[in-house]
């Protein structure tokens, strides 16, 4: 086992798992009780004086947090599966071992996925809001129409691991046509299973589609790749769902098509920015709103908390990491 000298935690996991690594390295881990999320200054402090970060996907481990060159850190075991947070050139010129938490989170995010999508098509937030203000008079048949889901055009964008996740849920539980847009070439295969059809380009899915979703990772590459260009090729009767990363798409954009109605609605679980958010969001009543609760299950986050271990653990006994991203 390598001789390390800390192991610093950067926000409170679920207990459960905070006493496994307790029990795997005893007095070198170094939990974050009070659960307060660590400013620049403390995560640049934490690389310089730990050879092992456990942060997660609000820490910004940037250029700047990394352009050091008193970095002791040598493993960073992130609590999530998305690491757009982490400077990936940085970390790999300072030498650093990065890893993930794919695949456990599968099948939580795409249930959020269908929920944004189900919730916005159906309008049920406003329709929650409405009865509890005591608003509601009562049935009638012109009240509250939303969407109907069921047999309609759902547009992937990106068809990873989410992406297939949402598309088996909207294929076989909703009878939806699936379409993609994804460069990878090994998306073909994967799509036999819906019946999915490649669209060739970005425009093509958003000009034919009831509703997109967002499965791309974030990072410069997909920085505002919805915006106000392609809100417009999108239909007027159209949703957008982003269970992605909030830079994704331009918000300002998003904001202003959605006033304008020039798409019918959102499902949101993330933002640019975030916790901070635009506060044009909260006025309108066609976007479904959620904090980041992709992954926000019991199980799944325990099981994000393992995936850390055995990654921790491989390391430390000289293994590969199963989930090395650098
Ligand atoms: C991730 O792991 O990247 C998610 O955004 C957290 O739910």
């Amino acid at each position: 086992m390598k001789d390390v000298n800390k192991i610093i935690v950067t926000r409170r996991w679920p207990e459960v798992v905070e006493t496994e690594l307790r029990d795997m390295c005893g007095e070198l881990v170094q939990l974050n009780e009070n659960d307060q999320a660590m400013s620049q200054d403390e995560l640049k402090e934490a690389l310089c004086s730990a050879d092992c970060v456990l942060p997660t996907v609000t820490d910004p481990i940037n250029a700047d947090v990394l352009s050091t060159d008193k970095i002791r850190c040598q493993f960073l075991g992130n609590f999530g599966v998305g690491y757009n947070h982490i400077d990936i050139d940085a970390a790999r010129s300072a030498g650093i071992v990065v890893t993930n938490t794919p695949e456990v989170l599968t099948d939580c995010t795409a249930d959020i996925a269908m929920t944004l999508l189900l919730m916005a098509a159906r309008r049920t937030g406003e329709g929650e809001r409405h009865l509890r203000s005591h608003s509601w008079s009562g049935w009638r048949p012109t009240h509250m129409r939303g969407a109907k889901v069921s047999g309609k055009v759902l547009g992937l964008v990106g068809f990873g691991r989410i992406a297939l996740a949402v598309a088996q849920r909207a294929h076989f539980g909703f009878g939806m046509s699936i379409l993609f847009f994804d460069p990878s070439p090994g998306s073909n295969q994967r799509a036999e299973a819906f019946k999915a059809v490649r669209c060739e380009t970005l425009d093509e899915l958003l000009e034919k589609s009831d509703f997109v979703s967002l499965h791309c990772p974030g990072g410069k590459k997909t920085y505002h790749l919805i915006d106000d260009q392609q809100l417009g090729k999108m239909k007027k009767s159209a949703f957008l769902i982003n269970t992605a990363r909030g830079d994704v798409v331009n918000s300002e954009a998003l904001i202003k098509a959605l006033q304008e109605r020039r798409i019918a609605g959102a499902g949101l679980d993330v933002y640019e920015g975030e916790p901070a958010i635009n506060d044009g969001f909260y006025g309108l009543e066609n976007a479904v709103l959620l904090p980041h609760l992709g992954s926000a299950s019991e199980e799944t986050r325990v099981a994000m908390g393992r995936r850390v271990l055995e990654n921790l653990r491989a390391w430390l006994n000289g293994e590969p990491p199963k989930d090395r991203v650098v």
